[in-house]
C-alpha cells in the first residue's frame, strides 16, 4: 500500500484495516421502542463529541439499521459508555436481533431513553440533526442530561479486540 493511490477506489477491506488501527471506546446507543415495542439498543464505536456550546455529540449508523429507524421515530437517544467488564454487552447489542433489556438494570433518562445502570457514563440526547454519510447516517444529538455512573476502566476497541488501557505517566 502506498500513500498516493491516485483516483483508484479504496477497498473496503483496506479501509477497515486502516480505520481499525484507530483505537476507540465503545458505547451502546439506546432509545425508546415504538408503541408496544421494547427498548432498542445498538453497539457503536463511532461516537464522538462535536460541540461544547451548544452541547452536541454524534454517532454514525448504517442506513439499514433498525436502531437508526427507532432513534428517528423516538426523536431522542442515550449514549451509554461501556466499562471494561461489559464486553458481553458490546457483543449482545451488536446482534441484529436487538439484545433483551429484560435482565439489564436500566432506568428512563430525561428524554425517556433507557440509561444502562452499569455503564461508565451516559449522555441523554434529543435528536438534533441527521446528515447523509454514504451508506451511513450521521446522527447528531443535543445533550440534555449526562452523568458519571462508575469509576472503572472503559471498554476499548482496537483491531476487533478490547485491549486493556495502560495509563502512562
Ligand atoms: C465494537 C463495535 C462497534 C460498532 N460500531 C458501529 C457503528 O459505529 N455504527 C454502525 O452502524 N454499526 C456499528 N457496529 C455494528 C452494529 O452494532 C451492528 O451492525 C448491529 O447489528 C446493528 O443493529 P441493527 O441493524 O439492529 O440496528 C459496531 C459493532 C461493534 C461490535
Amino acid at each position: 500500500m502506498t500513500g498516493d493511490r491516485g483516483a483508484a477506489p479504496v477497498e473496503t477491506r483496506a479501509l477497515r484495516e486502516v480505520c481499525g488501527r484507530y483505537p476507540t471506546g465503545v458505547a451502546v446507543v439506546t432509545c425508546r421502542g415504538a408503541d408496544g415495542e421494547g427498548p432498542v439498543g445498538v453497539t457503536v464505536n463511532s461516537f464522538t463529541s462535536v460541540s461544547l456550546d451548544p452541547a452536541l455529540v454524534l454517532f454514525c449508523m448504517h442506513r439499514d439499521s433498525r436502531a437508526l429507524t427507532a432513534v428517528e421515530k423516538a426523536g431522542a437517544f442515550a449514549v451509554n459508555i461501556l466499562a471494561a467488564d461489559q464486553a458481553a454487552l458490546c457483543r449482545a447489542f451488536a446482534r441484529r436481533d436487538t439484545a433483551d433489556f429484560g435482565g439489564l438494570p436500566h432506568g428512563a433518562g430525561a428524554t425517556g431513553s433507557p440509561v444502562l445502570g452499569d455503564a461508565l457514563a451516559f449522555l441523554d440526547c434529543r435528536l438534533h440533526t441527521t446528515f447523509p454519510g454514504g451508506d451511513h447516517t450521521i446522527v447528531v444529538g443535543e445533550v440534555v442530561d449526562l452523568g458519571l455512573l462508575r469509576e472503572e476502566q472503559p471498554l476499548t476497541y482496537f483491531r476487533s479486540g478490547h485491549p486493556r488501557l495502560e495509563v502512562l505517566g
